[in-house]
C-alpha cells in the first residue's frame, strides 16, 4: 500500500506546477525526492558592473536577460538574495532522500574588480563536488579581466549518494554549448541536464525553478519523472506546451532542437544591434 508521503508526492508528479517555489516545497515530506536538478536566477540585474543595469547589452546582441523574467525582477538586494537562496536549498535538502543529491547551477562573477563565487550561499551544505560546465564562448568583456566561459553545478549530496555504474569518468568538466533555440531568458541546455540526470539512479527528478521545462523534458529523455515549480504563469504554460509536443512525437526528442521558436521582444526596450563593440562593458 502506498504510503501517505508517496501519495503527497505522486500527485505533484509530471506536473508543472505555478508557484513560489518555497511556498511549494514546504508542502513537500521530507526524504521524498531522489535528485533536484535546477538553475535559480541569478540576481543579475543587481549588479556593481553596466551592462545588464543600464539595458545597453555589451557585447552580448542575444541579452535576452534585459528584460527579465515575466514574475521575479532578478534585481534582489544581495543579502536577502543570499538568505532566499540559502532558504531554497534547505527545503530542497530537506526533501532529499538519503541517497539524494542536487546540483545546483550558479555563475560566478566579478563585482567591484573581485570574484564574487557565491561562497555565502553555499557555505555549510553538504558540497561534494563542484563540475565545471564550460560554454561556447562568453559575453562579459571587461579589459580587468579573462572572458569568463564556465558556469559551475554545485553538487550536494547526503552521505549515501552513488553515481550510476561507470559513470563517473566524464570528468568534472562538461562542454554543452549553451541554448539558443528556446524562448526562455535563461535556460541551461538539456544535454547538461540530461548528463545529470542519466549519471544517476533517480527515479524522480525535482527542478525548483523549472522555467520552460528543461529538466522536465531531460527526464523524460532518461525515462524518469519530473516535478516541476515556476512562478511565472508563462513559463508554465511554455514548459507545458514543450511537453505536449515531446510527448507527441518522443523519437523526435526535444522540441526545441527541431523547431525555431521565437523569442519575444525585450518590452520598451530599443532594439539591440550587437554591433558596438568599441566600449567593452561588464555586464555581470
Ligand atoms: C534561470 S531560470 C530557469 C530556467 C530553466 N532552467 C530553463 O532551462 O528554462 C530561473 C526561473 O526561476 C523562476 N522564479 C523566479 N522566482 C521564483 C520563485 N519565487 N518561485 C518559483 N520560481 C521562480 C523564474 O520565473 C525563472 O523561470
Amino acid at each position: 500500500m502506498a504510503s501517505s508521503k508517496s501519495t503527497s508526492i505522486e500527485k505533484y508528479l509530471n506536473k508543472f506546477t505555478c508557484e513560489d517555489t518555497l511556498k511549494f516545497l514546504r508542502k513537500l515530506p521530507d526524504n521524498s525526492i531522489d535528485l533536484a536538478v535546477t538553475s535559480p536566477p541569478y540576481n543579475i540585474k543587481n549588479s556593481t558592473g553596466n551592462g545588464l543595469k543600464d539595458g545597453r547589452g555589451g557585447k552580448w546582441s542575444n541579452a535576452h536577460l534585459l528584460d527579465g523574467y515575466t514574475d521575479h525582477a532578478d534585481t534582489m538586494p544581495y543579502d536577502l538574495y543570499v538568505e532566499w537562496q540559502r532558504q531554497c536549498i534547505s527545503e530542497v535538502m530537506r526533501v532529499l532522500k538519503e541517497d539524494g543529491a542536487f546540483f545546483y547551477n550558479h555563475k560566478w562573477r566579478v563585482q567591484k574588480g573581485l570574484i564574487q563565487n557565491r561562497q555565502e550561499i553555499v557555505e555549510g551544505f553538504p558540497l561534494r563536488q563542484i563540475i565545471i560546465w564550460q560554454r561556447a564562448g562568453g559575453f562579459n568583456f571587461n579589459p580587468g579581466y579573462f572572458l569568463p566561459t564556465y558556469e559551475v553545478v554545485y553538487m550536494f549530496t547526503n552521505p549515501k549518494f552513488k553515481l550510476a555504474p561507470k559513470k563517473n569518468g566524464v570528468g568534472d568538466v562538461w562542454k554543452f554549448p549553451q541554448e539558443l533555440n528556446n524562448p526562455h531568458p535563461a535556460p541551461f541546455p538539456v544535454s547538461l541536464v540530461e548528463r545529470i540526470i542519466d549519471s544517476t539512479h533517480a527515479k524522480v527528478v525535482l527542478d525548483p525553478f523549472m522555467g520552460s521545462g528543461t529538466t522536465a523534458i531531460a527526464a523524460k529523455l532518461c525515462g524518469r519523472d519530473f516535478i516541476g515549480v515556476d512562478l511565472s504563469k508563462e513559463y508554465c504554460k511554455m514548459a507545458k506546451d514543450r511537453m505536449k509536443k515531446y510527448e507527441a512525437n518522443p523519437e523526435l526528442g526535444d522540441p526545441y532542437s527541431y523547431e525555431k521558436i521565437k523569442r519575444k521582444p525585450p518590452k520598451n526596450k530599443k532594439p539591440i544591434t550587437g554591433k558596438s563593440n568599441s566600449k567593452q562593458i561588464e555586464m555581470l
